[in-house]
């Protein structure tokens, strides 16, 4: 049998879409054999956000250790051994940034003699629920809240989604970044919210709730200038107190409409992805809401809901078994739609 046409067992993600450089072989699409992400969150954090020229750079740098530190982790080596498949993010992101593993992944696929796929950043996204929980029922509805993205998706099988809604405006954790850097608490603001809002008082500043049209649209451009003249008038607020205050409001329209969109369609449980999906009040709300409406809450690992390349392989696993194959043309595309494939 040629090389090419062997069955998929292990698969290779790579990872570098924003400022995680990342790499990770999966096993059956479900078993994380190793999983590699190197953090560029200190160079950037003296400028307050990712500096796309920077990450671009730094993906060069750390792609080759990270990649061989995955691979060594796997038993494998240089050489691919034991490798049967190559899956790449090749968008949304950054250009710079996306190119990077796009040209290392078809180099190792030319070299190795292995196929290629290019996955859907916000598809691997969603595939990261399914590494932990490969049994979950349909149709889910998947909240995936990120630095770039908040979508409320329908998902009926793998591959097969349906945006119900989406951010008009920021992004969730653009919202939490923006906000955090306001108020001095540095970048990425999310973790840095989340750890201050526990000593804050979620109730000091009743900070706006936007619902935007009557579907499952998000808005959080008016909640960070709410933040920000209450800031402006009161410098002496606590941090903690305008913090918690905030998250309250963000996560009170998250579960809002989640719960509205599972509710539509007859969701068996929500799932959440994306950086966000690490925050510690939106996981408790959103698994109370679930409990209360009798319905699934998954809430992936917190490793898996940040950049990270296991979930690329997963998707990969599941889109290459499926006949699914890029070829050395591949391209990155910094504003990759989600569409069903299926
Ligand atoms: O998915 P991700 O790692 O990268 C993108 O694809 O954007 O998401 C990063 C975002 C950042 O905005 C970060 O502040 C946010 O996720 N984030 C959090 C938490 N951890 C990460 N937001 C709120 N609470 C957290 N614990
Ligand atoms: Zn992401």
């Amino acid at each position: 049998m040629p090389v090419a046409d062997r069955p998929i067992a292990r698969v290779l993600g790579i990872e570098t879409s924003c400022d995680e450089t990342a790499a990770s072989v999966v096993e059956g699409g479900t078993t994380i054999v190793s999983s590699v992400v190197s953090s560029q969150i200190d160079l950037h954090a003296r400028y307050g956000g990712v500096v796309p020229e920077l990450a671009g750079r730094a993906h060069v740098e750390l792609l080759t250790p990270v990649l061989a530190d995955a691979l060594e982790q796997a038993s494998s080596d240089h050489s691919g051994r034991g490798i049967d498949g190559i899956a790449v993010t090749h968008g949304p992101g950054l250009i710079g940034s996306l190119l990077v593993g796009v040209a290392e992944a078809k180099a190792l696929s030319m070299a190795w003699g292995v196929p290629l796929v290019g996955v859907n950043h916000l598809e691997a996204h969603l595939f990261a629920s399914l590494l932990e929980q490969p049994d979950l029922g349909w149709p889910l509805v998947v909240l995936l809240v990120s630095g770039g993205h908040t979508l409320l998706i329908e998902v009926t099988a793998p591959g097969e989604y349906r945006i119900m809604g989406g951010t008009i405006d920021d992004a969730a954790g653009e919202a939490f970044d923006k906000v955090a850097r306001f108020i001095g608490l540095g970048y990425p603001g999310g973790p840095a919210i989340d750890r201050i809002s526990a000593e804050g008082d979620p109730a000091a500043y009743a900070f706006p709730r936007s619902l935007p049209g009557d579907g499952y649209d998000f808005s959080f451009s008016g909640l960070k200038t709410s933040v920000v003249n209450r800031v402006r008038k009161e410098p002496d607020a606590s941090t903690a107190d305008v913090a918690a205050s905030f998250q309250e409001a963000v996560v009170d329209v998250l579960v809002t409409r989640a719960r509205a969109a599972a509710g539509a369609v007859g969701a068996r449980a929500i799932c959440l992805a994306g950086g966000v999906a690490a925050n510690s009040l939106l996981r408790a709300r959103i698994e109370a809401a679930c409990a209360e409406d009798s319905i699934g809450a998954f809430l992936p690992s917190r490793a898996l809901c940040t950049d990270n390349a296991a979930m690329v392989a997963a998707a990969g696993y599941w889109r290459l078994t499926r006949g699914d194959r890029s070829g050395l043309d591949l391209g990155a595309d910094p504003n990759l739609r989600l569409v069903s494939t299926v």
